[in-house]
């Protein structure tokens, strides 16, 4: 029998906040984490002097005061407000969809004029029940937006074309009538300063917590399941079983990046490209995440793919099947007491950092 309390198998947030709060609570904790480096898909590495996301942006952001405040205890936040802009054939535009951009496809100067337009679009389908996804966006926001802004970037990003996917991938569109680029609409936003890393390296700081890097638990799992009373499972819950009722499936992403010798490539953290032609979706330019100045530096095309087995598992395909695959999973193991299936591949559930946090909390209240 081993000395931990716990096995915590991957370090990204949701097993590393469940460590910090066991071991708060005098528990001894083994992590495991099968990446050469902690902190999962949160993991920013310093280049240039830049902290780079290394897993694609992250802003943090939350209407709950208790998770800023427990956030805020491991790293200052800088005030940061995510407005990403779209490049659509070289025209800019502001998102999300708000007064600027109106008034840079229209001229309209005014929301009743705004909206008049867009009622206008709209009208095309004539009050038809939207069928796909273009009709959905159709529906919601009219043809302008749905040709430069929507189109080109879903089909890239879901490897079909719009009217080929269901409509219900788009219930709401965030649709703005004043002149405000703020993405989100939270209370609380903004990025570490110095990057997410030291967040989880604090998390997984005490004396009680040992973290053992570039190890997967596949390699052990017999033994680990016989040495260790309790297991914070956090990796794919399909893999834990063997995939023996079926494979979950993922899209999956590509990062490519590159250090440019200049001080400013496009003026902004995120740019969206929404042609269908260029094949990547965003370019991401990380010094401007922390307002660096920097000489140089760092962007990243973002190129969405499709996933197989192997490729990193980024956002779950919550389609029918699948849903209905990870229920039979999760039936599964409700037979295993001893192992907490958490996180986002642990639960098939795509979570933004706040709500994995609040997961993690949630786990631990049950749990002591
Ligand atoms: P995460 O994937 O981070 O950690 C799981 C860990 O387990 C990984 O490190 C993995 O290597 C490890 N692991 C898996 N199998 C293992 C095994 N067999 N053995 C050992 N280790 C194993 N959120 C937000 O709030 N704002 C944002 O802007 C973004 N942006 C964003 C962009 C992109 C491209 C993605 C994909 C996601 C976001 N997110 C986000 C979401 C955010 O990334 C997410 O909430 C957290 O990373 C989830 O943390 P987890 O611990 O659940 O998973």
């Amino acid at each position: 029998m081993t000395m931990y309390d716990y096995l915590v198998v991957g370090s990204g947030l949701f097993g590393s906040t469940f460590a910090y709060e066991a071991a708060k609570r005098g528990k001894r904790i083994k992590v495991i984490e099968k990446r050469s480096h902690i902190g999962g898909n949160v993991y920013t590495e310093k280049v240039q002097d830049i902290n780079v996301h290394k897993y694609g942006a992250h802003i943090f952001h939350t209407n709950n005061k208790e998770i800023w405040d427990y956030v805020n205890q491991f790293a200052e936040f800088n005030r940061y407000t995510n407005s990403p802009i779209a490049n659509y054939k070289s025209e800019i535009y502001n998102l999300p969809f708000n007064m600027n951009t109106f008034n840079k496809l229209w001229g309209v100067v005014t929301p009743e004029a705004a909206k008049k337009k867009i009622e206008e679009q709209k009208n095309v389908l004539a009050g038809k029940t939207p069928v796909n996804l273009e009709e959905q966006a159709i529906a919601l926001i009219g043809t302008d937006i749905y040709q430069k802004l929507i189109k080109g970037y879903t089909e890239k990003q879901w490897g079909r074309k719009a009217t080929e996917l269901p409509p219900f991938i788009i219930k709401r569109l965030p649709v703005r009538f004043t002149y405000d680029n703020n993405y989100f609409n939270d209370k609380y936003q903004g990025i570490p300063i110095g990057g997410y890393t030291q967040i989880i390296e604090k998390m997984l700081s005490s004396e009680l917590i040992d973290v053992e890097v570039s190890t997967d638990f596949f390699n052990r799992k017999e033994e680990y399941m016989n040495e260790f009373p309790k297991i914070i499972y956090s990796g794919m819950i399909d893999q834990f079983f063997d995939y023996s009722l079926g494979t979950l499936e993922y899209r999956s992403l590509k990062f490519e990046s590159k250090i440019l010798d200049r001080e400013n490539y496009q003026g902004n953290a995120v740019v969206n490209y929404t042609d269908a032609e260029t094949p990547y979706t965003r370019i991401i330019e990380h010094k401007h995440f922390e307002f660096g100045n920097q000489k140089k530096t760092v962007v990243t095309k973002e190129y969405p793919s499709t996933w197989n087995k192997g490729d990193e598992p980024y956002y779950p395909l919550n389609d029918k099947r699948n849903n209905e695959l990870y229920q039979q999973y999760k039936d599964l193991a409700s037979k295993f007491p001893n192992v907490i299936f958490g996180g986002r591949l642990g639960m098939y559930k795509y979570f933004d950092m706040h709500q994995i946090i609040g997961a993690a909390l949630a786990t631990v209240k049950q749990e002591f």
